[in-house]
């Protein structure tokens, strides 16, 4: 059934193949497409419609990330595709301007569908941004660049790590992948270049700078522009997050995008020692490339052109005013005795218990700590949040906007400020998960009912 007026997107999940190295021939997961999928473009305001096919042997489900919709048409674990069942949600485009995303969630088994191919970019397009001077031509001065890490075997084959180790750090792998292509180039034809870029590996977190200590120019978080640019020499996005930056070519050298992936260990598989004891685990080659900054994207200019310059405002947001808030709720992230214990509050995932139930329409603060040893990247569905504070102090510019995933570091405790505007459904959930996504598949996600 289309109603008048709906814009319709066709989404064919299928196993396919990609040669990570030429030669040798991998299975993997693609939607319209042998890895991977489409970028889809959407417009705040619009209704949209989604036809998603499961072509797999297994079941899937296709979570929009980032996106306000009612709770049966978010694609979490309970909107379970089965093998050659078709999946048609509908919703109306709500949130502001962005770069979000689509990928599996499915139930303990979204870290291998995600790594397999099982992701993809939307776009979401509106006027308050298309009034300003900003590069938005698709594939030309404005680029999304998903960036994932893979382990290949011995033979060149994708593998998808599941020993203990793997499952308590997260997969992360020694190869960086930018829409899933090595060593990737960019042939620049103008003088500014936005580059939208997601984190969608399953584990690792990156810090993004330019080669020769360029200045970037960051513009927006997940949930769309901040309110003016800022020059930044690096920008740290854990799994599930996302920043646009403006890079000025117009001096007409080349340069690259680097990325250097912070240890996420804070000691505890440091150097043999820790909580592991003894050289039992010691640094695996996974972990070993902490500091020697990965090239994931060589920018191209064809020749000098005119400075463009930025707009010295983006976006008016509200005012941040935790006064708002008439309820405090805390989490507690931890992972128990070698990650066997992956849990919010003491609990682990159950998809038959409603962990929180929010009323509609209220502004409320969440209160999220980490009692663990690695830090979390915390992921809300059906909202943007903003981030009030990080044990006590004012969050760094990425997080001055609008933000729907965010980081916990170890022992820390992050504040937010939120609020359902609607979509209440006191029987579907929706979750509120760790975003490395093999501590969402051992558990460490929880479910909330929107009232
Ligand atoms: Cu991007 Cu609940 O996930
Ligand atoms: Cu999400
Ligand atoms: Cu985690």
């Amino acid at each position: 059934i289309v109603e008048q007026g709906e814009r319709v997107f066709r989404l064919s999940i299928s196993a396919g193949q990609k040669e990570f190295v030429p030669g040798v021939v991998s299975p993997t997961i693609g939607i319209n497409a042998p890895y991977l999928g489409p970028t889809l473009e959407m417009r705040r305001g619009e209704r949209v419609r989604l036809h998603v096919d499961n072509g797999l042997d297994d079941g899937a489900t296709v979570h929009w990330h980032g996106f306000e919709l009612p709770a049966a048409a978010d694609g979490g674990p309970h909107q379970l595709i089965r093998p050659g069942a078709r999946w048609s949600p509908s919703f109306e485009v709500r949130q502001r301007a962005s770069l979000y995303w689509y990928h599996s969630h499915l139930h303990r088994g979204t870290g291998p569908q995600v790594y397999a191919g099982l992701a993809a970019p939307i776009y979401v397009r509106d006027d308050e941004e298309d009034a300003l001077d900003l590069p938005s031509e698709y594939g030309v001065d404005d680029i999304p660049l998903i960036v994932q890490d893979r382990v290949l075997d011995n033979s060149g084959k994708l593998l998808y790590p599941q020993n203990m180790h793997a499952q308590m750090m997260g997969v992360r792998g020694d190869r960086l992948y930018v829409n899933g292509t090595q060593n990737a180039v960019f042939d620049a034809r103008t003088g500014q270049l936005r580059l939208r870029i997601l984190n969608g590996s399953n584990a690792r977190f990156y810090d993004f700078s330019l080669s020769g200590g360029q200045t970037m120019e960051l513009i927006a978080s997940d949930g769309g522009l901040l309110d003016r640019p800022h020059a930044v020499r690096s920008l740290r996005l854990a799994p599930g997050e996302r920043a646009q930056i403006l890079v000025d070519l117009s001096e007409g050298r080349p340069l690259s995008l680097l990325a250097t992936s912070p240890d996420n260990s804070m000691g505890m598989m440091g150097n043999g020692g820790g909580m592991m004891g003894g050289g039992m685990m010691g640094r695996r080659r996974d972990d070993a490339r902490t500091d020697e900054p990965f090239r994931i994207l060589d920018i191209r200019p064809s020749g000098s052109s005119p400075r463009r310059n930025l707009p010295p405002q983006l976006a008016a947001l509200p005012a941040l005013d935790p006064s708002l808030a008439v309820r405090t709720r805390r989490f507690v992230l931890d992972m128990g005795m070698m990650g066997g214990g992956m849990s919010i509050n003491g609990a682990s995932m159950d998809m038959n218990v409603i962990n929180e139930r929010v009323p509609v329409g209220q502004w409320e603060i969440w209160e999220i700590a980490n009692a663990s040893m690695m830090a979390h990247p915390f992921h809300i569905h059906n909202v943007q949040f903003r981030v009030i504070d990080r044990d006590g102090h004012a969050p760094p510019p990425l997080e001055t906007g609008f933000k729907d995933t965010v980081i916990v570091n170890p022992r820390e405790q992050v504040r937010v400020l939120l609020r359902f505007e609607e979509h209440s459904d006191p029987d579907t959930p929706y979750m509120y998960h760790c975003h490395i996504l093999e501590h969402e598949d051992a558990g460490m996600m929880g479910q909330f009912v929107v009232v």
